[in-house]
């Protein structure tokens, strides 16, 4: 893909927000080598958590968009929102998956996505322990490190990997529900702790689809563009919704796409 093929004010922080979150994902690996060093935080329950490193990722990420784009909206998973004067708001999780960062495990990453007049038209997934860069521009298709990934659109339902991430103990019917089906369809269920993360992996054709029943827009915004861009289908997270309002993220491979969605609606 061209950069220069998009509109120009996407084109300059598309490529920007490349840089940074290269820069932001080295930031976080270095914090992650020594992860067993640091101070564990709870935030709304025990599995809530946050560490020095989530917040020092996600104020160098702030500075380097302020220090181009002074104007454009800011909204971080650690800092809040910062309104927009331009067109343009960005989206910031410095680490998505910080439960399993803190853990040792390596399934987290860093996510951007660029929103013009409300809308996502670039997203950008960085998985630092895999030196993969992934992302996407609406309309220009989906990347991983500049090559172009697309969705395992031939494999059934039942010979893949569905991917369902919960977080909260109320959930516990519906997702019990969902798995239930899932299995009894054939299928394998996975989960590896980041939403984002999950989704960059349904666009690069590794699983086969992903739903969580609620997650912020910084966790799947950047994702779902990337699915969407690599010929998934992804529902539109925003639709009737703020965007600090918490809600479901689903995408999918299109074979298995309504067999996939009639299962999430088991239990709710
Ligand atoms: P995080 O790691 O940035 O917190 C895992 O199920 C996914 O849900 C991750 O993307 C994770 O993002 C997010 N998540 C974890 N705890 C959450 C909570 N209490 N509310 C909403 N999303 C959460
Ligand atoms: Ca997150």
């Amino acid at each position: 893909m061209q950069d220069q093929d998009i509109e120009p004010g996407t084109t300059a922080r598309f490529a920007t927000a490349k840089r940074i979150i290269r820069q932001a994902g080295v930031m976080a690996k270095d914090y992650f080598d020594r992860y067993d060093e640091l101070e564990i935080e709870t935030k709304s329950g025990r599995q809530d958590v946050v560490s020095v490193a989530d917040r020092d990722v996600e104020d160098f990420i702030r500075r380097e968009i302020i220090a181009s784009f002074p104007l454009d909206g800011l909204i971080g998973e650690e800092r809040g929102a910062d309104a927009t004067e331009t067109d343009y708001t960005w989206t910031i999780d410095p680490i998505d998956g910080t439960a399993v960062f803190l853990h040792g495990l390596k399934s987290w990453c860093v996510a951007i996505a660029i929103l013009k007049e409300g809308v996502p038209v670039a997203g950008l997934v960085y998985d630092p322990c895999a030196d993969d860069l992934f992302s996407a521009a609406t309309g220009h298709g989906a990347e991983r490190n500049g090559r172009p990934i697309a969705v395992d659109s031939q494999t059934p339902f039942d010979g893949g990997f569905l991917v369902v991430g919960a977080s909260k103990p109320e959930q516990s019917h519906h997702i019990g529900q969902l798995i239930e089906g899932i299995l009894a369809a054939g299928g394998i269920f996975m989960r590896n702790g980041s939403a984002a993360l999950t989704l960059a992996h349904v666009a690069a054709g590794h699983y086969l689809g992903y739903y969580e029943p609620r997650l912020s827009s910084w966790d799947c915004l950047a994702g779902l563009l990337i699915v969407r861009e690599a010929g998934g289908l992804a529902d539109d997270f925003l639709s009737g919704r703020d965007i600090m309002a918490s809600g479901p993220a689903f995408a999918a491979a299109p074979q298995v796409h309504d067999q996939f969605k009639a299962l999430t609606l088991r239990g709710t």
